[in-house]
């Protein structure tokens, strides 16, 4: 059985006031709830850790560097991140692979850095709205698969993300069987690639406009195994319905 996991990504959003919709949030959880893992912005994390000690709630990274320390101005190790409490981080969002040209060879070398720091991975994967109509969707998806996630992945260690670009931060989201269809190609994979143990055990997260109003229905996919959730994780009201939402699928 893999554990659901609601994931919300904070982007650039948030100064230490923000921190307050953390302890909201953690009002509305019990423990029968979806694991719940908030990515604030960087200069939060230790904050947001010690907000939340004691709580259900997870903090992670929205990215690290590949190497473990040096001459990189403005860069941050997955050491410092692990050295925060926080316990994942997220490579290869398509905003990173968009407006920092991010290779997958890059989020491959980012991903082992965070195991190596004894970090989650959550790697973010996705067509866009091109691929998607050109009916690429799937070829983008395996070269992305193969060439972001690094062998040696397992259930532990490494979430995927599938996250369309053209849904991002749109309102607009693929249809159900689009999403059911991705997903079960994506464990169709892991299983191929790493074995029916881990293959079956990592989890897989659609991201891209989940809103209180169509968690629901997203979550009713067997191989939706939560969300990472932008806009609607930046408060508590907003994103504590998903993790319901998650928590009763
Ligand atoms: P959104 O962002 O929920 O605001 O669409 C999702 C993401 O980029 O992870």
């Amino acid at each position: 059985m893999r554990r659901k996991l609601a994931a919300g990504n904070w982007k650039m959003n948030g100064t230490a006031a923000a921190l307050s919709e953390l302890v909201e949030l953690a009002g509305h959880l019990d423990p029968n709830d979806a694991e719940t893992l908030i990515c604030p912005p960087a200069p939060l994390l230790y904050r947001a850790c010690e907000k939340t000690r004691g709580t259900s709630i997870a903090i992670g990274a929205q990215d690290c560097h590949m190497q473990t320390e040096g001459a990189f101005t403005g860069d941050v190790s997955a050491s410092m991140i692990a050295d925060t409490g926080a316990s994942y981080v997220i490579v290869g969002h398509s905003e990173r692979r968009d407006a920092h040209e991010e290779t997958n060879g890059d989020i491959r070398k980012k991903a082992r850095a965070a195991w190596a720091a004894g970090l989650t991975a959550i790697v973010c994967i996705g067509e866009s709205g091109d691929d998607r109509e050109a009916d690429n969707t799937l070829d983008i998806i395996a070269g992305q698969l193969s060439g972001s996630v690094p062998d040696g992945a397992t259930g532990d260690n490494t979430v995927i993300a599938y996250e369309p670009i053209w849904a991002i931060g749109t309102g607009k989201i693929p249809t159900l069987a689009q999403i059911i269809e991705v997903h079960d190609f994506i464990r169709a994979r892991l299983i191929a690639r790493f074995g029916d143990v881990e293959g079956n055990a990592i989890r897989l997260l659609y991201g891209g406009s989940v809103k209180p109003d169509n968690a629901a229905e997203i979550f009713t996919a067997e191989n939706v195994d939560g969300a990472l959730v932008g806009g609607a994780s930046l408060k508590a009201s907003d994103f504590a319905p998903i993790i319901k939402a998650l928590s009763a699928s």
